[in-house]
């Protein structure tokens, strides 16, 4: 999508609790400069107003068909749309749409849409996993729907479990990437088990300093999220990030040093289907950790020694060798260029592939506004086999869903 660019978008609002997640939901989309129209149910109205949802879009708000006749709203909002997304849709909800009910405006207009639905459930889990709404998803999936999968946590009252509506910013994100991308969240990593490193690692020089980097994790939780989308069992082994919040239906990992991520990545790496290393792993270490705060003393600062870090990437593609690792098991790596008097980017990279041995190298291009603390990304995307493809500038998580497909291309 173009950035600014204004696209006409439908939130549909199902009876939950959750329904007040959709008032932010709506706010990031009018915000980014889309024109959207709410379509609560009913029973959402028993949660939010109709005024905060009319005051939030800035449109009139109707749940019937039979309001505003003459501009036939319940198939005009839906053969106009860009995107449809249900927020939360209820078990209740899923279940009518699945059934091609037309009985109120929000049902209507989901038959009439002709552009991609986004459905994001939120139920208690006996809901969730109860067959009924599994078989009800499985068609809206196969319909060609996405039908996203719930975050795990705390639902109203004591109960945990998945269930639980995703956040307000996540499920922007996959919306916006529908946007983006129509079809960037297939099923197709349904079976498959990925572990993801992401973020930055913290070598502690004494107990107040360490040695860091500016990586925020985003381009990694971006993988991790849109992996768990596509259907795959995702582990995100996580160093440390600009207070990233964990992605739905990903199991997270925290670490800290280079040598606690090489302990969870190879631990989870045993029998993974992919194990994809996002993290920018520090290559040094201190040498020695002082137990006690450095004094700044009188004279001139000590150097500190360093020693050097395990390579993750490179154990991974040896244990594979050795066969400690499965045969199967893809290994993706990242890498971080400029080009220098030595060549350009891509011939960095080209080496770098060669020397790390991995199947897939993701190169970003690093300079001023790119790859570090922002939100797009560009570069290309090598493969041992010669593939090279150029990744056009666009969003984290559009890069996410590149580098999955030629995963997913790479794991037949
Ligand atoms: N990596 C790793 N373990 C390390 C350092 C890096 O697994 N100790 C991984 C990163 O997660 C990334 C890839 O290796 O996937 C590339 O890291 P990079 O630091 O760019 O590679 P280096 O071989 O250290 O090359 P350079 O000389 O450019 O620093």
């Amino acid at each position: 999508m173009d950035k600014g660019a204004s696209k006409r978008i439908v939130v549909g609002v199902g009876g939950g609790i959750a329904a007040y997640k959709s008032c932010a939901l709506i706010r990031r989309f009018t915000e980014s400069g889309h024109q959207v129209r709410v379509i609560p149910t009913d029973s959402a109205l028993e949660f939010v107003g109709s005024a905060t949802f009319e005051a939030l879009s800035g449109n009139p708000v109707h749940t019937g068909v039979f309001t505003d006749v003459p501009a036939v709203p319940h198939v005009r909002l839906g053969q106009e749309a860009d995107l449809v997304v249900v927020a939360p849709a209820t078990a209740d909800l899923l279940a009518r749409a699945a059934h091609g009910r037309a009985d109120d405006l929000l049902t209507a207009t989901l038959l009439t849409a002709q552009c991609p639905v986004m459905f994001a459930p939120a139920m208690h889990t006996e809901m969730w996993l109860h067959p009924a709404t599994a078989d009800n998803v499985a068609i809206l999936r196969s319909r060609g729907a996405v039908v996203i999968e719930p975050a795990s946590g705390r639902l109203t009252g004591a109960d945990t479990g998945p269930g639980r509506l995703p956040e307000p910013d996540e499920l922007f994100g996959l919306a916006s990437l529908l946007l983006e991308r129509a079809e960037a969240l297939p099923r197709d990593l349904t079976g498959r088990r990925i572990v993801v490193s992401a973020g930055g690692t913290r070598e502690p020089l004494d107990p107040v300093r360490f040695l860091g980097n500016r990586s925020s994790g985003k381009q990694g939780y971006a993988i991790a999220r849109l992996a768990a989308q596509r259907g795959a069992e995702v582990t995100l082994i996580s160093g440390v990030t600009a207070g990233l919040e964990p992605p739905a239906a990903v199991e997270v990992v925290q670490v800290t040093t280079a040598e606690q991520m090489r302990v969870a990545v190879d631990k989870h790496a045993v029998g993974a289907d992919a194990v994809i290393m996002a993290a920018a792993v520090a290559d040094f270490r201190p040498a020695s950790v002082a137990s006690a705060k450095i004094k700044k003393g009188a004279g001139e600062p000590d150097s500190i020694p360093l020693i050097r870090n395990d390579d993750i990437l490179a154990g991974l593609v040896q244990a594979r060798r050795d066969g400690a690792l499965s045969a199967g098991t893809a290994i993706v790596g990242f890498a971080a260029e400029t080009g220098d008097e030595h060549g350009d980017v891509l011939s960095h990279a080209r080496a770098k592939l060669q020397r790390k041995g991995c199947d897939l190298l993701v190169v970003n291009a690093v300079g001023e506004g790119k790859a570090f603390e922002v939100d797009s990304n560009d570069g290309w995307l090598l493969g041992a086999d010669g593939t090279e493809a150029a990744l056009p500038l666009g969003s984290k998580a559009l890069m996410a869903s590149r580098v999955l497909d030629a995963l997913r291309a790479h794991l037949g």
